[in-house]
């Protein structure tokens, strides 16, 4: 079967121009990175901030080319479908939804904004926006709404309703709750995995929130300066973490400050500057169990008991 998504070793660098006279910073902020998320399934993408998730989301999206190797939709080449064709097939949900937008626009003509583009107008456009604001919890009345007017919760929700509108089949959500209380968290994720279940959809889901990763996700994906250092199923990644990266970052949700979505990874702010990455394993400065090889080698990713890790001593 073809899998929904299918990245093979994705590059993307950025130039960041520092001056006239020091030269450009060249950031690998994805750098060689390979998965797959089977029709259906919801793969769960941490890391620290920076580490390049967004990056990674834009990419998936087509909404930025790799610099090298592909990302396959549903068996199809992004760079080779139409912005149309794509937006059907594969929608976003983001952090922040309307900041981007003129906040005078009431909520019905933002759900409707997808199917104008695609030409469906009138009744159909009118009945669909309807259904959808019925689907995501919304009452009706608020279609005459503007954003301002919403909560945090009821805003993620129209930002849902306009991602589904198009009935596409996957969905990248990247950060979908961070900007919320936490309990209305809860509300919002699991809507979206009821959504997930009755429509049938693939998601990827990044957040640098570990324990809404796990609500959600049946697959883990931990990203670490550009690479994907650890994947597993969701039980065995939280259940036994193979790599070292991986373990930090479990040990330091079990003494997560309410309301504080941030983890502190209990790595110190060493977080090493992207564009002037570590030799060897990139992990090494950090990593409490380097040996002198690890500034050396650069691991390659293993499978190791259902685990897909990149380390030299696992
Ligand atoms: N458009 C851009 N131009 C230059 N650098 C960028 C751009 N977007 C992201 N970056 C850099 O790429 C790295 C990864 O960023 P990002 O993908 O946003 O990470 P995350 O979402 O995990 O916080 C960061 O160092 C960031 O500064
Ligand atoms: S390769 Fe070495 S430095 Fe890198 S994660 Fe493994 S033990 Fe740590
Ligand atoms: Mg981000």
């Amino acid at each position: 079967m073809t899998a929904a998504i299918e990245v093979r070793d994705a590059t993307r660098v950025f130039r960041q121009s520092t001056g006239v006279f020091s030269g450009d910073r060249l950031i690998r902020a994805v750098d060689g990175v390979s998965f797959s998320v089977e029709s259906g399934g919801c793969l769960g993408i941490v890391g620290e901030s920076g580490c390049g998730k967004s990056t990674l989301a834009r990419l998936i999206l087509g909404l930025l080319p790799t610099t090298s190797g592909e990302v396959l939709v549903e068996g199809q080449r992004l760079a080779d479908m139409d912005r149309k064709a794509r937006a059907r097939l594969i929608q976003p949900v983001f952090q922040d939804p309307f900041s981007s937008l003129n906040p005078r626009r009431r909520i019905r003509d933002i759900v409707a904004m997808p199917l104008q583009a695609q030409g469906i107008t009138g009744r159909a456009q009118a009945d669909r926006v309807e259904e959808m604001l019925v689907r995501v919890g919304l009452p009706g009345a608020i279609g005459d709404r503007v954003p301002a007017q919403l909560s945090g919760g009821q805003r993620q929700r129209v930002a849902i309703a306009r991602a589904l509108v198009l009935r596409p089949r996957i969905v990248v959500c990247d950060e979908p709750t961070s900007a919320l209380d936490v309990s209305v968290q809860a509300q919002i994720l699991n809507l979206l995995d009821e959504l997930r279940r009755d429509l049938g959809l693939t998601y990827v889901f990044i957040s640098h929130n570990l324990a809404v990763v796990e609500h959600i996700s049946d697959r883990v994906a931990v990203m670490y300066l550009g690479r994907m250092v650890e994947q597993a199923g969701t039980d065995a990644l939280f259940a036994a973490p193979k790599h070292p990266y991986t373990q930090a970052l479990l040990a330091s949700v079990l003494t997560p400050e309410p309301g504080l979505g941030v983890p502190d990874v209990g790595l110190g702010d060493l977080y090493p500057d992207p564009a002037n990455v570590p030799p060897g394993c990139r992990f090494h400065p950090r990593c409490k169990l380097a040996q002198a090889r690890c500034a050396l080698e650069a691991p390659v990713p293993r499978e190791v008991a259902g685990h897909r890790v990149e380390c030299l001593l696992v």
